[in-house]
């Protein structure tokens, strides 16, 4: 007789969303079981972009010194270089990643963390062996088949492909973490928009010492303009440095009506001779793989009490490096509202919020992404590069753009504006830090009755901190004593924060006395944390005795400008609102 294995949260998938999700279950002593169908971790780089907001999860979740030791840093990330091949002709850069003097500073105010290139099969074995060291109970080659749920549960059908049988599994919540295919999530019947299969695409996986072409000018990306580069793929061939500056993975499309092509060895050959343009350098290919462009997302992610999240619930290119960054955000929105409504302390009910907050960020990025393949066509419109030519046509008319006449340098002029343009892919700040959970659409957000600020300057390219309940804490550096720390640093933990400042006693008192935990934090003069450079007090918004309670994900869940004797009533309210009067 088989057994059923029992645990609270099962996650399916142990890629950045199952390995995150598993990784903050298991920091908050949520039990829970991981299943993933393969021997290993992700086996090749692919996702690697890993933005301030992310970086701010895994300093929360413990983690984020050790990325930072094994990524790229910011400053080896910034020249992207579009280029005839990385021996070819050079067109233009970007100053990418916040590495332009003025967003670099935007980067510094705007977060204790920096941002970095952590390649995917480095970053999961890190969740996951902290998630493990923390309790995830981890499963390698065990597939998902399916599942049925209940009033009290969700019973899922495993298989153990390495003995070939299969076993259920009986969980509270199932988390379908299961990419771009999600079986979880077709079972769940999620409603998805959009479309799958766009464009197609291949990575090439290679080793090669390209120092020669890229120590100059050090980026993550390189990007190709050459004959056959408007065919599928993501905008242009691209050669991305997985590791500075031998190991690389190209993308480089195909037309996916005609199929992928056959990816025998000496094809990957060609294509990395193509974009290298230097046969005489030696070059080993790894693995090559098809993949497909999709424009896809969830309009729900939650069918009852099973959840998606990452790839599962949007599906997009890897334009913006978006992809593996909003995983980790939605398995965190998603774990202290699961260890809240586990434990007792929350109603189901805040588990809604889950969708109502995390769909439309996933539309948003997907659409995002999308529009930035769109965006590299005037590179090539500059360059007369767009309609079907034969490559010498092309090189021609690339070369026009050298010649000491008017035409060409209306076509330089077209070509810089086309290239600076692409800001919106490789320096979008704003897509990065600006989430704001609708105030009227989240159980998990008590809206102030304050007008929607809005945003002063393009919400894409420039972040902007806010205290309004549905937006991220604002950090500012703060002390305590000899220690400088952020004010992101007095919050998370699983737990919610109650911010004030000198006259806000009521305000600490009331956080003693609720049945949720609240960490109460007072910023002023003289008290347990002081703001000696005056930060904290230009971005919080609110006088000294008003108060601002965070939740267990940086997110701002209520805000009140006053203190007084009404404050205790207030919180219960406003806590009993949040957790759905459990
Ligand atoms: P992911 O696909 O990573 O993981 C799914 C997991 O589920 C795997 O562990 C799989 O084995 C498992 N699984 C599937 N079916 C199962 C079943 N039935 N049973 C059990 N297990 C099952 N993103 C980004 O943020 N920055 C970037 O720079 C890039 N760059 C990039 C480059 C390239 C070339 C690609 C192809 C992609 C990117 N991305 C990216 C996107 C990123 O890789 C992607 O968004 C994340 O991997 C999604 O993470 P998930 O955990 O949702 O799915």
């Amino acid at each position: 007789m088989s057994t059923v294995v029992e645990t609270d949260v099962l996650i399916v998938g142990s890629g950045p969303a199952g390995a995150s999700a598993a990784l903050a279950l298991s920091t908050y002593g949520v039990p829970n079981i991981v299943v993933t169908r393969y021997a290993s971790l992700a086996d090749t780089p692919r996702a690697h972009i890993t933005n301030q907001r992310t970086m701010e999860v895994l300093r929360d979740l413990g983690v984020e010194q050790e990325v930072v030791a094994q990524a790229t840093p910011q400053h080896l990330m910034g020249n992207t270089t579009f280029c005839t091949s990385l021996a070819g002709e050079e067109l233009g850069r970007v100053r990418s990643w916040g590495n332009e003097p003025l967003v670099q500073a935007e980067h510094e105010l705007a977060s204790p963390t920096r941002m970095c290139d952590m390649p995917q099969h480095l970053m999961e074995p890190v969740l996951v062996n902290a998630a493990v060291a923390r309790g995830t109970r981890l499963r390698f080659q065990n597939e998902y088949l399916s599942h049925t749920q209940d009033a009290d549960g969700v019973t899922a059908t495993v298989r153990d492909r390495l003995r070939g049988d299969t076993y259920e599994i009986r969980a509270k919540y199932l988390i379908g973490a299961d990419g771009g295919r999600s079986r979880v999530a077709a079972d769940a019947r999620l409603p998805m928009g959009g479309q799958m299969g766009v464009a197609g695409s291949i990575s090439i996986v290679f080793e090669a010492d390209l120092s020669k072409y890229t120590a100059h000018r050090p980026s993550t990306l390189y990007w190709v303009l050459a004959p056959g580069a408007t065919v599928g793929g993501i905008g242009a061939g691209l050669v991305r440095c997985v590791r500075p500056w031998n190991e690389w993975l190209i993308v480089w499309g195909y037309d996916v009506n005609a199929g992928a092509p056959d990816l025998t060895t000496e094809y990957a050959e060609s294509v990395v001779r193509q974009l290298v343009g230097d046969d005489d350098i030696p070059v080993t290919v790894r693995s090559s793989s098809a993949w497909t462009v999709n424009e896809m997302y969830a309009e729900s992610y939650a069918n009852g009490r099973v959840f998606c999240a990452g790839d599962a619930v949007h599906r997009h290119p890897p334009s913006n490096g978006l992809g593996s960054n909003t995983s980790i955000q939605d398995a965190y929105n998603l774990a202290w509202k699961l260890k809240l409504v586990l434990d007792g302390t929350a109603h189901p009910k805040l588990l809604d919020s889950y969708t109502a907050e995390r769909a439309p960020v996933g539309r948003q990025i997907v659409t995002r992404a999308n529009r930035s393949i769109r965006e590299t066509a005037p590179v090539f419109e500059a360059l007369d590069g767009l309609s079907p030519q034969t490559p010498e046509q092309l090189w021609a008319n690339i070369a026009a753009r050298k010649d000491a006449t008017e035409a060409a340098e209306k076509q330089r002029a077209k070509l810089r504006e086309a290239i600076a343009f692409k800001v919106y892919e490789f320096n979008a700040h704003g897509v990065d830090l600006n989430q704001r959970y609708p105030a009227d659409g989240s159980a998990a957000i008590v809206p102030d009755g304050t007008p929607d600020p809005g945003f002063a300057r393009d919400p894409e390219l420039y972040h902007q901190p806010s205290s309004r309940p549905g937006a991220r804490l604002p950090h500012a550096w703060i002390t305590s004593g000899t220690r400088t720390l952020s004010t992101l640093d007095t919050i998370g933990r699983g737990r919610f924060t109650l911010l004030t400042g000198i006259g806000g006693e009521a305000w600490v008192r009331a956080a003693e006395g609720q049945e949720v935990e609240i960490t109460a934090v007072v910023i002023g003069p003289g008290q347990q944390y002081e703001d000696p450079y005056g930060d904290w007090a230009r971005l919080r918004e609110i006088p000294d005795a008003g108060a601002l309670l965070v939740r267990p994900d940086g997110f701002v869940a209520f805000r009140h400008a006053g203190a007084g004797p009404e404050a205790g009533k207030l919180l219960a309210e406003d806590a009993g609102k949040l957790l759905a009067d459990a």
